[in-house]
């Protein structure tokens, strides 16, 4: 009996022992020291949640309202946003900061006065596109990331890679074209050159986010085709060849289901189809569920809002929801901690290296603006005109980017002015007097808002001066050269509108027309600079000048890039990677953009802004850009892939590896300067497919690539492999990829309306490229447009 009760007290009394060091005496297991599953297994519910969760919103302008928004969260003052610490388990805070164009953070902090946190304003993704070179995007991407680990960031809500459906999407400079192989190639190198630093991305916004008009109610109602094709394709193509940290789901609905809510989305495509091991955001209050969102797999909601974490939390404990699934979401995003600097303990210098990354930002810069006119060779600007007259409020005052959170927080930016003056043009006085009292008197009478009432109630673009028509007289008699800056701006929020801004107001139209008359007068040149993020309106006045020049927003540098195009010292390069087209009447989505609203089922939405639920049918469906103006036969005032340069190019020896196709062919071809300058050509390869089974566009992007910088006479030999993957279309009954048997066109050109080289090979059979599954199908008919 005793030795009985002395087994049991020594038994008692090791349990005791033991059950103390579990609960209390022992550390948990740490993050980085433990796996990954044990620390999961040692949070309590309430912690994963906290994870789950951003740690909500600090919005310079608005404030607490329940809603998340005014929670500070301080590391980084003006990052977007921050994840919870959970330092019990050696789990460290993440920060995350836009955007597209550069750091976003605020340049001045109340806790150290006299100290300013400046960052790069990169040129705009629309112009990064325009350079059709990776290597230069991921350069670029490199000293942006670069900038962002020194400023403590661990991750960057960039970049945009939304397709350009319609030329009045708000937020069209935040991305990158019309086409998908260029918006997924662009995306991975901009993601592989930010990556490099150890600081994550987020490929944003996933998917079908096209316009900005309802963005929160927006239900985007798309075949399956034309979402694996052109809306998805581009994402497909950045997560295979750069694996990016995170990506960001969308504000939008697409067939029925918010983006942040669709397990067919987020689990089903992103991860099992195509391989992604990164985690999923959501946009900034995006969704509705939050017990939805977990379950697709969307495994941070930010900002994070507590509401959430209650919905989360309830939904466990009803059994509604699994610990399964929160488990899963814990521990995409704990290995992305375990990545990051504020995991490793970076010590950040708060000192980037600014003025190395600004000539990168000018190289850049160079790189994509587009030559779109250059009659008589009036570009580049002879040497012996030093004499110039810079007409319009934008050669004053560049417009380096876009707004919203797009926008970036820079120490300066270069106008064209300062450009010109910088390279040694003496500029009219007079003219710059009151192009720049114009804008001072606007200015004063439009005084700076902060963010968050810059957000809700844009303050208009200052209208273009109205110069008198004698002043431009006299000018013209006394200047050599009269330069005409057109800028436009657009962001975040809204779309853009036809009148006076995708169209020329009539004042810039009657300052272009007087300019054009009264310097020809006079047998001098003029030169319009456009300033802008995203298509405008062009046919009804380009035959008036003698040379255009597609300056897009060009980043901090602007004025001195632009002078470097203008003067020749660097010779323009950059080709469209979005159409402009003939009138905006000929857009294919012109008609449906931006949709129906439902006015009477409108609610209280976020911020005291109304909540219209709306919807927008994809009828165009594949037919966007050059796909659908080619195959229709629609002429645009500059093709996709259009660009002209000082000098000039031959295409020659286009050479396929083999006339039958065999699992892979190599295309050749020779690239050689005919003309008097070095220069650099972005060449392009379009397939034209056999249309037997399926609808196919005349032709489409399967390659491009850009020739180093070839002096007179010198060739380069480019190559470009096609894949099964570039025969196929998506065959929605089979849910499949698949390339028809027959006769396939390789054309290769200087754009998708000069093609300068074709060749021929053959499929013998049908191919099945890839089996997909059957997700995120139409809920209604659409009366989608066919051949
Ligand atoms: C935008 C995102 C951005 C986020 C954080 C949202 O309004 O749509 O692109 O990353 O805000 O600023």
């Amino acid at each position: 009996m005793a030795s009985i009760r002395l087994r049991v007290t020594i038994l008692g009394t090791a349990l005791l022992c033991y059950g103390l060091q579990g609960i209390g005496q022992s550390k948990p297991p740490q993050l980085g020291k433990s796996p990954v599953a044990d620390v999961i297994k040692a949070m309590t519910l309430e912690e994963k949640v906290q994870l789950l969760v951003g740690a909500g919103f600090n919005l310079s302008g608005a404030t607490g309202t329940g809603t998340g928004v005014g929670q500070t969260q301080d590391r980084v003052p003006g990052a977007a946003g921050t994840t919870h610490a959970i330092p019990r388990l050696g789990i460290p805070s993440l920060v995350t900061s836009d955007g597209p164009a550069g750091v976003r953070i605020d340049s001045v902090r109340k806790n150290s006065p006299g100290k300013t946190y400046y960052a790069t304003a990169w040129p705009v993704a629309t112009l990064l596109a325009s350079t059709w070179d990776t290597a230069l995007v991921k350069k670029v991407g490199a000293a942006f990331g670069h900038e962002a680990k020194e400023y403590g960031i661990d991750i960057i809500l960039a970049p945009a890679l939304n397709i350009h459906r319609n030329p009045l999407g708000g937020r069209n400079f935040e991305y990158y074209s019309e086409d998908p192989l260029v918006a997924g190639r662009i995306t991975a190198a901009m993601v592989n050159g930010i990556e490099a630093n150890g600081v994550g991305t987020s490929i944003k916004h996933f998917a079908a986010n096209n316009q900005e008009t309802n963005r929160n109610t927006v239900n985007t109602i798309v075949s399956e085709r034309a979402l694996r094709e052109i809306y998805l394709k581009g994402f497909e193509i950045a997560v295979k060849q750069s694996q990016p940290w995170t990506v960001m789901s969308s504000y939008n609905l697409i067939n029925g289901t918010y983006t942040s809510e669709s397990k067919d989305l987020l689990t089903t495509i992103l991860r099992n189809e195509w391989g992604f091991k990164g985690f999923v955001m959501t946009d900034w209050f995006g969704g509705k569920d939050a017990v939805a969102q977990m379950q697709a797999g969307n495994n941070l909601l930010m900002p994070g809002v507590p509401a959430q974490s209650t919905q989360i939390i309830e939904a466990v404990k009803s059994g509604k929801l699994s610990e399964k699934v929160l488990d899963a979401n814990v521990a995409g995003i704990l290995n992305i901690i375990l990545r990051s600097s504020s995991f490793k303990g970076y010590k950040y210098s708060d000192k980037p290296d600014l003025k190395k990354d600004a000539q990168i930002a000018r190289t850049a810069a160079t790189e994509g603006m587009v030559l779109l006119k250059n009659e008589n060779s009036s570009l580049p600007v002879s040497k012996n005109l030093h004499n110039i007259a810079l007409f319009g409020i934008n050669g004053y005052e560049l417009i380096a980017g876009g707004t919203g959170s797009g926008d970036v927080n820079k120490a300066y930016k270069v106008s064209l002015a300062q450009g010109l003056a910088n390279a040694g043009y003496a500029i009219d006085g007079e003219l710059q007097q009151k192009f720049t009292a114009h804008l001072a008197d606007y200015a004063s009478k439009h005084p700076k808002k902060n963010f968050f009432q810059e957000f809700m109630n844009p303050t208009p673009p200052a209208p273009e001066y109205a110069l008198a028509k004698e002043t431009i007289l006299q000018k013209a008699s006394a200047t050599d050269l009269a330069v005409v800056a057109i800028g436009r701006n657009a962001g975040e929020g809204r779309d853009r509108k036809i009148e006076d801004d995708y169209e020329l107001s009539n004042t810039e139209k009657e300052l272009l027309r007087n300019v054009c008359d009264a310097y020809h007068a006079q047998h001098k040149k003029v030169i319009v600079v456009l300033n802008i993020g995203g298509v405008i309106s062009v046919l009804p006045w380009r035959d008036q000048p003698d040379a255009i020049l597609l300056a897009w927003q060009p980043g901090l540098e602007g004025g001195n890039a632009i002078t470097d195009i203008l003067t020749g010292k660097v010779n323009p390069s950059g080709k469209l990677a979005t159409t402009f087209p003939a009138a905006y009447s000929d857009v294919p989505s012109a008609k449906s953009f931006p949709g129906k609203e439902f006015p009477e089922k409108a609610t209280n939405g976020m911020l005291g802004m109304k909540s219209t639920p709306a919807e927008v049918t994809y009828e165009e469906g594949i037919y966007v850009g050059y796909r659908y103006y080619n195959t229709f036969h629609v002429k645009p005032a500059y093709e996709f892939g259009y660009g002209l340069s000082y000098t000039s190019f031959k295409y020659h020896d286009l050479k396929l590896s083999s006339t039958t196709f065999n699992g892979k062919i190599t295309a050749t071809v020779s690239i050689t300067n005919t003309g008097k300058v070095a220069g650099k050509e972005a060449a392009q390869l379009y397939l034209s497919a056999p249309a037997k089974k399926l609808d196919k566009p005349a032709e489409e992007l399967k390659g491009f690539a850009k020739t180093r910088l070839l002096k007179p006479g010198e060739s380069q030999t480019l190559t470009f492999t096609l894949t099964p993957s570039e025969l196929a279309s998506f065959n929605t009954q089979a849910s499949a990829w698949v390339a028809d048997a027959g006769k396939y066109t390789v054309k290769v050109g200087a754009s998708s309306a000069d093609i300068k080289q074709t060749a021929t090979f053959t499929l013998a059979k049908d191919l099945t490229v890839e089996k997909d599954h059957r997700v995120m199908v139409p809920q209604v008919q659409i009366n989608e447009l066919k051949k």
